[in-house]
């Protein structure tokens, strides 16, 4: 299996709302770290645009993203978000159970088998998720509970579709009563380590 690298440096780290998706920088270092490799050599290793574009798995150093950050990368041509949650986001999730759609993830489409509980996630601290609504596919805009907004008093932070206005916990998971019919995309993913995932490879024994 070919795998590519995403350098996860200081522009990697995508903390700032944005409608449009900002893919994390470009260096692909195979299994290397930091882009500190001579770039020919790396060259070698970088997919071709034809196989990124078929769906090679991207693999991703997650060791920089601070709490509360979220980090973009692509694959398959979509924006695949990483957020590093903080545990008062995690405390907070099921409290939104009621205003939600599909608050169990229960549309078996929309994640893996091993993403269907409540942080929709393998390890709680770190959402990987597609960052494209799923009602007409713009991409929503990453706000946290602390940033400006105009989305209550009671907003924990999550993702608004500047679109037609639906609104989507830090689980992904959507809230009921607007027009995203269910909840965010989980794609497959793996730990290579502590700090490195895989997006379009699951988890060893997933079906
Ligand atoms: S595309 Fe997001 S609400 Fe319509």
């Amino acid at each position: 299996m070919s795998t590519t690298g995403v350098n996860l440096g200081a522009n990697g780290v995508d903390d700032h709302s944005k409608r449009h998706f900002l893919v994390a920088a470009t260096s692909v270092v195979g299994a290397v770290g930091a882009g500190f490799v001579a770039w020919p050599f790396l060259a070698s290793l970088r997919p071709s645009a034809k196989a990124q574009a078929a769906g090679a798995p991207v693999e991703v150093d997650i060791s920089k993203i601070e709490d509360g950050q979220k980090l973009t990368v692509e694959w398959r041509g979509k924006p695949v978000w990483i957020v590093k949650r903080t545990e008062k986001m995690l405390a907070e999730l099921s409290s939104l159970n009621g205003e939600l759609s599909d608050p169990d993830s229960n549309v078996i489409d929309q994640q893996p088998d091993y993403a269907k509980n409540i942080n929709r996630s393998i390890k709680p601290e770190y959402l990987v998720v597609v960052g494209i609504c799923t009602h007409l596919g713009c991409s929503p805009t990453y706000i946290k509970e602390n940033e400006p907004h105009d989305l209550g008093s009671d907003w924990k932070g999550g993702f608004f579709c500047p679109c037609h206005g639906s609104k989507f916990d830090l689980s992904g998971r959507v809230y009921a009563g607007l027009p995203a019919p269910t909840n965010l995309v989980i794609p497959p993913y793996s730990y290579l380590s502590n700090t490195r995932i895989i997006v379009g490879v699951d988890q060893e024994g997933a079906a």
